[in-house]
């Protein structure tokens, strides 16, 4: 018999050396000292014990039961001191988490990128503001009031001679009456129209140039912009300059790049014409100059205007211009 109360007390405390946590702990306290206990069901057997056993059985019973009790109270101390909840637990073991680091918009990242390979060739950067008067936005630029030229931008009017400006143009009127020539500017910046589809948004973003000088032709204002596109592309992307009109350059062209999209095969980026309008340019219209007191039998000059989302298109191959504003971080993180 004794045995028995040996064996028992010998699980309970392998029990309690593996015991996890308070609540393990309590489980074997039920589970030997409860009332159905293993020890409180031996001190009950006792008394069906041959009656020279019973003083030495139930002695050593008892004191393992004080012992157990004893050993109980320490590890639930023991625990105590050594688990803690969960939550304040670190697992050494998990793969850190990297700090998410910011990066350029894709739109500035080209813009920066437009801004200095024209640095390159010795343009200065200048800014002007987005919302602007009627006079610059258009009669500075030889689109006067009423001219159905005006129909070419959907405005933003933000009273009657005031508007969000429609195209960074309105620079070039603001340099030339500070700046006599020679001027060679680009002037990036954010403008408004009232559009919106596959290659049209509300906002865009455009970057204007503008050189003036002694004989400047029509060469220079082609080599410049070939130059340019064979920098921010490669020297094997097609470009075509197209006959264009703009009441503030004369001859005008637009500047239409081969679409790297469906590479000229048409699709519905290039509205299945293989090409894509990236910029309008002329040779600065004499009006203008006379607008700002230049002398224009001293000077001629090329300006243009690109969208630097189209650019950015072609570069990332992007169908869809909105794809630029909708925030999605999953698409901001590609670049
Ligand atoms: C102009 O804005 C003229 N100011 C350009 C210019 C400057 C001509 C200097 C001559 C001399 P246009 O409206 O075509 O032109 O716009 C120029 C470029 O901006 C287009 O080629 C296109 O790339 C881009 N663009 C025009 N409208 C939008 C729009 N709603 N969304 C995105 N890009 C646009
Ligand atoms: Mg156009």
């Amino acid at each position: 018999m004794e045995n028995t109360i040996e064996r028992i007390y010998a699980d309970a405390q392998a029990a309690l050396a593996e015991a996890a946590d308070a609540d393990g702990v309590n489980d074997i306290s039920i589970q030997y000292l409860g009332r159905k206990g293993y020890i409180t069901q031996f001190l009950r057997s006792i008394s069906s014990l041959p009656a020279e056993e019973r003083p030495q059985a139930g002695k050593r019973a008892n004191e393992i039961k004080g012992l157990l009790e004893t050993e109980i109270k320490v590890t639930l101390e023991r625990l105590a001191r050594t688990t803690r909840k969960p939550a304040d637990r670190i697992d050494v073991s998990l793969p850190g988490r990297a700090p998410e680091k910011g990066s350029l918009h894709p739109i500035t990242q080209i813009t920066n990128r437009i801004c200095s390979i024209f640095a390159q060739m010795g343009f200065d950067v200048v800014e002007g503001p987005e919302v602007e008067t009627d006079y610059y936005n258009f009669e500075a630029l030889n689109i006067p009031k009423n001219h159905p030229a005006r129909d070419m931008q959907d405005t933003f009017y933000v009273s009657d001679s005031v508007v969000l400006r429609t195209h960074t143009s309105p620079t070039q009127p603001r340099v030339m009456e500070k700046r006599q020539p020679p001027v060679r500017i680009i002037a990036p910046g954010k403008v408004y129209r009232c559009d919106s589809d596959l290659t049209h948004t509300p906002m865009f973003h455009q970057v204007e140039g503008l050189l003036v000088d002694h004989k400047v032709s029509f060469a220079d204002l082609k080599g410049t912009l070939t130059a340019f596109v064979h920098q921010m592309f490669d020297d094997q992307t097609t470009l075509r300059f197209r006959p264009s009109f703009f009441p503030f350059t004369e001859p005008s062209a637009e500047v239409d790049i081969r679409c790297v999209i469906c590479r000229g095969k048409g699709c519905r980026v290039c509205s299945q014409t293989g090409w894509l309008e990236v910029l309008g340019s002329g040779m600065v219209h004499p009006a203008v100059f006379e607008n700002v007191g230049y002398d224009t039998s001293r000077y001629t000059g090329f300006a243009f205007g690109m969208g630097v989302e189209r650019i950015a298109m072609l570069k990332y191959g992007i169908d869809d211009i909105r794809r630029y504003f909708d925030n999605d971080y999953r698409f901001l993180c590609q670049f």
